[in-house]
């Protein structure tokens, strides 16, 4: 099984979380600036950070232009406050004729703070136990 793993990250957040999902199930990683053919891949993951209560504009407008209809796909979002990014995701997915196989996210909130510390270990070990959920999920389908 072939999976992509494309993010939008401006601050770096999303990005080590990609990097962390396409290193444990195998997928090849993708900024969302230069995607790949999405017929070469069995399953795509889409990951961004939240802005204004939305993914970043750069993956809005990828999905928009991009035929995802019947295509698997996973989404994961990092954000400081809430999971509203992570509904705009879902339903631009659904708009889209996606197949969503899961949805997940992850509060930065101490970013602010200590902006290296985030994503801690826990969150990139809950992102990977995730993400090998989606892959046992499709194999098993
Ligand atoms: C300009 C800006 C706007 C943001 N807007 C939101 C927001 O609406 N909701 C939220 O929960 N977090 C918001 N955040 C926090 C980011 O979503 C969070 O830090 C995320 O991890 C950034 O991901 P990235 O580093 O991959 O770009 C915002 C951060 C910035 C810098």
């Amino acid at each position: 099984m072939k999976i992509a793993v494309i993010y939008s990250s401006i601050t770096g957040n999303t990005k080590k979380i990609a990097k962390a999902i396409a290193q444990e199930i195998g997928a090849d990683l993708f900024p969302v600036k230069s995607p790949p053919k999405l017929q070469d891949y069995d399953l795509i993951f889409l990951g961004s950070g939240t802005y204004g209560n939305r993914p970043h504009q750069s993956l809005i407008s990828f999905i928009k232009k991009t035929n995802l209809s019947a295509k698997k796909v996973a989404g994961f979002m990092t954000y400081a406050s809430n999971r509203k990014g992570l509904d705009f995701l879902e339903a631009l997915l659904l708009d889209k004729k996606a197949k969503i196989i899961g949805l997940w996210g992850t509060t930065s909130r101490i970013i602010f703070i200590l902006k290296r510390s985030h994503p801690d270990k826990s969150e990139l070990s809950s992102a990977l136990i995730f993400a090998k959920n989606i892959v046992q999920k499709i194999k098993k389908s």
